[in-house]
């Protein structure tokens, strides 16, 4: 017992020195903290590379014209997103690889099943739908603004910049939403 409470803080002042020799060094060897970044970049880039595949369906089902366009815009700025990714990928010399992300899995399979419990051409459909983008937007807002400060943590300002510029795009996203819901949208719902 004694013996093991002792080796135990000597094993982790080693561990330690260990982390910020190979800091010093340029982070050369990637800790499991960098690994784990890598992970949910590649976790974000399944969702974006989805979402864009899936904001045209949302177009589509849209009643109001103004809703449509958001969806429009905003399929233009998730393709940025991936490619703001890639870049990010480049930049940290690792290769741009998606990994399932099953919390967008399940958003996206939200707002299928909004758009076949609502009737087209009425307002109702349009408000689940903004409530089915903005859920996917909060999403987004979650994991970039994380993302960003893990970049800053691992002295990347380069990565933390374009990451930052994604999730100012999100929160921008959401904020029109919630204008478009205001203004056009969910005063005619709720007289259908
Ligand atoms: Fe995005
Ligand atoms: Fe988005």
């Amino acid at each position: 017992m004694a013996t093991t409470s002792k080796a135990a803080p000597a094993k982790a002042a080693a561990k330690t020195t260990v982390k910020k020799a190979t800091k010093s060094a340029g982070n050369i060897t990637p800790s499991e903290f960098h690994e784990f970044f890598i992970d949910e970049l590649k976790d974000i880039y399944w969702a974006e590379k989805h979402l864009v595949k899936a904001l045209p369906k949302m177009k589509k089902a849209a009643t109001s014209p103004e809703l449509a366009a958001a969806f429009e815009k905003h399929t233009q700025e998730t393709q940025t997103h991936i490619d703001t990714l890639e870049q990010v990928f480049a930049l940290l010399d690792e290769k741009a690889a998606a990994k399932k992300c099953d919390a967008m899995a399940g958003l996206l399979e939200e707002a299928t099943g909004i758009i076949e419990d609502t009737d087209s051409g009425t307002m109702i459909r349009d408000a689940g739908l903004i409530l089915a983008a903005q859920k996917v937007e909060h999403y987004e807002i979650a994991t970039y603004g994380t993302l960003k400060v893990f970049a800053e943590n691992l002295d990347r300002a380069d990565v933390a910049e374009l990451l930052g510029q994604t999730l100012e795009n999100e929160k921008a996203t959401d904020v029109a939403l919630t204008e478009i819901a205001v203004n056009a949208i969910n005063a005619e719902a709720a007289a259908e």
